[in-house]
């Protein structure tokens, strides 16, 4: 496959899609994390053979697909796991609420990083747990970890911490050295790691996404981490995702928490995963060359057409988080681009502090459909 096929412009209007079904037909929208490109030819074929069989009875466990996920996570993530410790799930956010709730004690708050993708916050309120802020530091070289900070908000009564690498939505990838320091602290305070690491296949030149529970037998034992097919192969719709869970005590206590409340394998998200983990591959380097030259031609842009905005540049994702706090935009950058430019980002409010004054952009879209919404962008700022 060659990278001209993510020019394709696919109309998704009037499809029941949230991304382009919510605002006004004259409105680009580039804020709900999904992409505008076809799912890979492998998993569209390995549907379709499966709908060509008429019935769709209850299906029991694949061991096929649990081998190719373990496969897929030691061949691009150099981790070993086995189809023992994976459990498949209908979702990412879902997962990390099974594990909140799973694994919450009384009186422990639950930690994250803000600012962070919105449905964080939410877990807190669905476990009844308290909320614990961490903030990330904007410094020169980006978003960082402030271990200090991190290490007193730990301390002070974290049960659960919802770690989010790569990171939605600053774009970063931690380094070795900073999820050693995440994971170090962790185990000292007693602290349960949900690894929220669903983006870790859109990683750029020059980065390796690392999972936290890799590091150590220590961490494995203390980490639930969830990933999906999802993000990577642009099928959130089928919602296949799932946990890696090394530690047999806690796999039999998230089992035992969600007892009875979850189906059977889902038949048509299984096919798709399998073709995703095994026949992929080829499309995926294609995929991310095209979002990488995407993210250069946003920085690229921001910088000569819009210096007002601050940007760094995503290491990973395909989100960007755009500083737009110097320009003032009334009443809010969000609300501001969305009225004069026609151009549909999220708010960086829903994000938490600091969020006022940001939006994310989603630069998962076919580069004219990414110049389009730029150019609207700098023509409503000059
Ligand atoms: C960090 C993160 N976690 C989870 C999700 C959603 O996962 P799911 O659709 O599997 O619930 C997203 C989607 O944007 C995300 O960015």
């Amino acid at each position: 496959m060659k990278n001209e096929n993510f020019d394709q412009l696919i109309d998704r209007k009037h499809n029941n899609s949230i991304k382009w079904d919510l605002y006004p037909e004259e409105v680009l929208p580039l804020w709900v994390a999904d992409m505008d490109f076809a799912a890979p030819p492998p998993i569209l074929e390995a549907m379709q053979k499966r709908i060509d069989h008429p019935v769709f009875g209850y299906e029991g466990p694949d061991a096929e697909l649990l081998e190719a996920i373990c496969n897929w996570v030691e061949r691009r993530h150099h981790w070993k796991v086995s189809p023992d410790q994976v459990m498949l799930m209908t979702g990412v956010v879902s997962g990390m609420n099974w594990v909140a709730n799973t694994f919450k004690e009384d009186g422990k708050d639950l930690l994250i990083q803000t600012p962070v993708y919105p449905p964080f916050f939410q877990v807190a309120k669905n476990t009844a747990t308290g909320l614990i802020e961490a903030p990330l530091t904007q410094t020169d070289q980006g978003y960082q970890i402030d271990f200090d900070e991190f290490e007193k908000l730990a301390s002070s009564g974290a049960g659960v911490f919802i770690l989010c690498n790569p990171h939605n939505p600053v774009g970063r990838i931690y380094t070795r050295a900073e999820l050693e320091r995440l994971g170090e602290i962790c185990l000292r305070y007693g602290i349960t790691i949900c690894a929220d690491e669903i983006h870790c296949d859109l990683v750029y030149s020059g980065y390796q996404h690392i999972s936290i529970a890799s590091l150590s037998d220590e961490l494995a034992a203390n980490t639930i981490t969830l990933m999906a097919a999802s993000k990577t192969f642009n099928i959130p719709g089928l919602n296949f995702s799932f946990a890696i869970i090394p530690n047999e005590d806690n796999r039999n206590r998230m089992q035992k928490a969600a007892a009875g409340m979850t189906g059977h394998a889902e038949i048509l998200a299984n096919a798709a995963a399998k073709a995703a983990f095994t026949q992929c591959d080829d499309w995926l380097v294609d995929l991310l060359g095209y979002l990488e030259a995407n993210r250069d031609y946003l920085m690229n842009f921001v910088l000569a057409e819009m210096p007002e905005i601050k940007i760094y540049q995503p290491q990973g994702t395909y989100l960007a988080w755009l500083d737009c706090r110097t320009l003032g935009l009334k009443p809010d950058p969000y609300q501001f681009f969305l009225s004069d430019a026609k151009v549909a980002l999220n708010d960086g409010k829903t994000f938490g502090t600091p969020g006022e004054g940001f939006v994310r952009l989603n630069f998962g879209c076919p580069r004219a459909t990414l110049q389009q919404a730029l150019e609207r962008m700098a023509a409503a700022l000059h």
